[in-house]
């Protein structure tokens, strides 16, 4: 399969300042649209299933469509887990195909979160796999992965510099005030935390739970490092949203080709307007 690391994606996004959609598949719809966009504006992707997307698809299935879409792609694309929970889980990936995964040990006490990513990223690097890790915990819901707000801490600079001293990691999650899922009310982001965490560790930076966020709140949080932006909401509504406007329309309606391809399409556009935010197009 025809993939790149998300290190050489990102290590170009770092220098020129922008950043690259690590955008969530969750279909072939989601797919198709995701990398249509991206060839459209001749952008660097990040393609990422979660655990729960890879349960739905089937990683079998994921790794077939992923390489009839990278084929014949003349854009960069790496494929990402999104929120690794275990060792073994990376492992099965790797050994699947992906160019890049996520460890999220951001749920353990500081000194076991150092510990597990350390002995992913030994195993990831050892086969030019790239590897992101969460440090904080971010609050809302992704899959079966459910923070209480409450519970949700912001990252410590001074530990993320620890942090990314002792692991190598190649990307940073930090949680500065996003959250996964829909927003509450409207996010307050603690820029003034995530400046001081790029300054200090110049590292890609990772925002996770950008469904939601303004156009210029993420152009801020990209001037101040971030490299990488998650989203998966905000395409998940789309379709939704396209698919009940199609129904209410035409109750009759069976063809799945008649409300998943207009489906498809919105997603695309979402995908388009998202890249254009982010500065990738034209980065490929
Ligand atoms: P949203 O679903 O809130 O966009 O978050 C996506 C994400 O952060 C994936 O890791």
């Amino acid at each position: 399969m025809k993939l790149i690391s998300l290190v050489e994606i990102l290590a170009q996004a770092n220098q020129g300042r922008y950043a690259v959609g690590g955008f969530n598949i969750n279909n072939l719809e989601f797919l198709q649209g995701i990398i249509g966009a991206a060839e459209e504006l001749n952008s660097p992707l990040i393609l990422q299933t979660s655990e729960g997307a890879m349960k739905y698809i089937g990683i079998d299935y994921v790794i077939g469509m992923v390489d009839a879409a990278v084929k014949n792609s003349p854009i960069p694309v790496a494929l990402h887990l999104d929120h690794g929970s275990s060792f073994a889980v990376v492992m099965k990936c790797i050994r699947m195909g992906y160019s890049s995964v996520m460890f999220d040990g951001s749920h353990f006490p500081f000194e076991e979160n150092i510990r597990l990513t350390k002995q992913v990223i030994e195993a990831a690097h050892a086969v030019g796999v790239s590897v992101e890790a969460e440090l904080g915990k971010l609050g809302g819901t992704e899959d079966d992965l459910s923070v209480d707000e409450k519970d949700a801490t912001f990252t410590d600079p001074e530990q993320a510099v620890e942090f990314v001293e002792r692991t190598g990691v190649d990307a940073l999650a930090v949680a500065i005030g996003t959250a996964h899922g829909v927003y509450k009310g409207k996010p307050e982001l603690d820029f003034e935390r995530l400046k001081t965490i790029k300054d200090k560790t110049n590292i890609p930076i990772v925002l996770h739970g950008a469904s939601g966020l303004s156009d210029d709140d993420l152009k801020k949080a990209i001037s101040l490092g971030v490299n990488k932006v998650n989203v998966n909401t905000d395409f998940q509504q789309v379709f939704a949203a396209k698919i009940r406007e199609i129904f209410r329309n035409d109750r009759e309606l069976y063809d799945p080709r008649k409300y998943c391809g207009p489906g498809r399409t919105a997603i695309k556009e979402k995908v388009m307007e998202k890249i254009r935010v982010l500065g990738s197009a034209n980065q490929a």
